[in-house]
């Protein structure tokens, strides 16, 4: 047995003093005791004493588990971090003129294109002036400029890169068909220029996707973190008595399943003004009320959880994309174990990489894409990541700012993405992203009855972060 635990430590690279070996065998199950334990250090050390192991346990629970019951709690420095380079606050570069959009739309290309050209089966690509120019079987990649569909019922697309462009002709016979294009995205295509030069006839397209083989490794870490989206306070439809529920349950629940996280992905309040008639809808009509509002509910959220808030299109900031973290005057009665951020944001909490976003965009996307519908959020998502971009389509609903770099670019791929705004619940996977839609603590608003849109208030998906298991709680009956 002491050769196993050995064994385990030094697979992670971790070799373990006399008196931290005696004291993990002395727990019935000093493999398993090992593997958390080891995991839940938070130093870098290669050599471990036994004291580097209390330390990482929680001193209120007993460290001798008997088999069958509760694996040794786990005091992991909690461990949440932006990712480098995703939030754009503090990073905002644009002034709105013609060269940040030629930059933002380089940016795109640049971060998209590499994608595409890392694919392991899409191979060289080449300039589409080179292409152009060749009589064989040709890769390019471009932004899709323009989509046409001809009379005859075959697609045209205009792809441009860095240099040039050219049209793509893909046959209403070709398999290619059925696919759909939205304008600014970043594709592949292999195909061969026509005898005159002045068409590329694709083969086959290469997004920048997710690679089919992606999966969900499981990790070491026990903890959960669980997404509140869309909270809305300050309406009369806010839901206050499902809100209290769910603060029960945390308080009965959170420490015990070690649900150590949670991350509000917009439209925290119901904002002021945000769409006309607004007023007859609000309980709370001042903008800086509704912030202390909700800073006192999330007092009542238990202390050890780290909360991560970033605004959607009902908060106070500027509506075009990215959105900057809620500045301090709207904050300064919120706790400090609340980390303000922009959206989308990517986030890294115990090594798992949180693609959030509020979700606006899925908007235009509906609007856009005829197979896309509000009462499937999920599939939207999958478009964003097949694309991988939030946002693609320029100059909708969606505002987008130019900024140098392209924050709505998925530029890191994610093990879990989450969204809310179009208030549905919902989760699912595709190609090993776990995908979520975050609900709302909004029961169905004037304008969603006048539109029949049914929202499904009051759930709170939880994610583990080591198994990646998702659980829609609900908290409505
Ligand atoms: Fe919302
Ligand atoms: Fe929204």
């Amino acid at each position: 047995m002491k050769t196993d635990v050995l064994g385990a430590a030094a697979r992670r690279g971790i070799f373990l003093s006399p008196d931290a070996l005696d004291y993990i065998m002395s727990n019935p199950d000093p493999v398993a005791f090992t593997n958390t334990a080891i995991a839940s250090l938070s130093s870098d050390k290669m050599f471990i004493s036994r004291s580097d192991i209390e330390d990482c346990l929680a001193g209120d629970t007993p460290i001798f588990t008997s088999p069958g019951t509760d694996v040794p709690r786990n005091k992991r420095q909690t461990d949440i971090e932006v990712l480098n380079g995703s939030d754009v606050t503090g990073n905002s570069t644009c002034e709105g003129d013609i060269t940040d959009f030629t930059s933002y739309f380089r940016s795109r290309y640049d971060i998209l294109s590499r994608i595409v050209s890392r694919r392991r089966d899409f191979g060289m690509s080449i300039s589409i002036a080179k292409a152009m120019n060749l009589d064989r079987d040709v890769r390019v990649i471009g932004m899709v400029y323009d989509v046409n569909i001809t009379k005859n019922g075959h697609i045209i697309l205009t792809l441009e890169d860095a240099e040039s462009n050219c049209k793509v002709f893909i046959s209403k016979d070709s398999p290619l068909a059925g696919e759909t294009f939205v304008s600014d995205e970043v594709i592949g295509i292999a195909g061969k220029p026509n005898g005159r030069r002045d068409l590329l006839i694709a083969n086959e397209i290469f997004r920048p996707d997710v690679p089919r083989m992606n999966r969900w490794e499981a990790s070491d870490s026990v903890s959960s973190v669980a997404f509140l989206s869309d909270v809305h306070v300050g309406s009369y439809t806010f839901l206050e008595d499902r809100w209290k529920r769910m603060v029960s349950w945390l308080k009965e629940n959170a420490y015990k399943t070690d649900l150590n996280y949670i991350v509000f992905p917009g439209d925290v309040v119901d904002g002021i003004g945000i769409f006309p008639g607004q007023e007859e809808e609000l309980r709370i009509n001042d903008i800086y009320e509704q912030y202390e509002k909700l800073a006192e509910y999330l007092k009542d959220i238990p202390d050890h959880i780290k909360m991560v808030v970033h605004p959607g299109n009902h908060d106070a900031v500027r509506l075009a994309e990215p959105q900057p973290a809620l500045g301090t005057m709207f904050t300064k009665t919120f706790d400090s174990n609340i980390m303000m951020v922009g959206n989308p944001v990517t986030l890294k909490i115990e090594d798992r990489v949180i693609q959030t976003y509020h979700g606006k965009s899925i908007d235009d996307w509906i609007a856009g894409v005829q197979k896309l519908t509000y009462d499937d959020p999920m599939g939207v998502m999958r478009e964003m990541l097949r694309r991988r971009h939030l946002a693609p389509i320029y100059g909708q609903r969606t505002a987008l700012a130019p900024e140098k770099k392209d924050y709505l670019a998925m530029e890191t791929l994610p093990d879990l993405f989450v969204s809310g705004h179009i208030h549905g619940a919902g989760a699912g996977e595709y190609n090993g992203v776990k995908i979520i839609n975050a609900s709302t603590w909004q029961s169905q608003t004037e304008y969603q009855k006048m539109h029949n849109f049914n929202p499904e208030p009051a759930i709170m998906p939880v994610v583990h972060l080591g198994t990646g298991e998702i659980n829609m709680r609900s908290f409505m009956d």
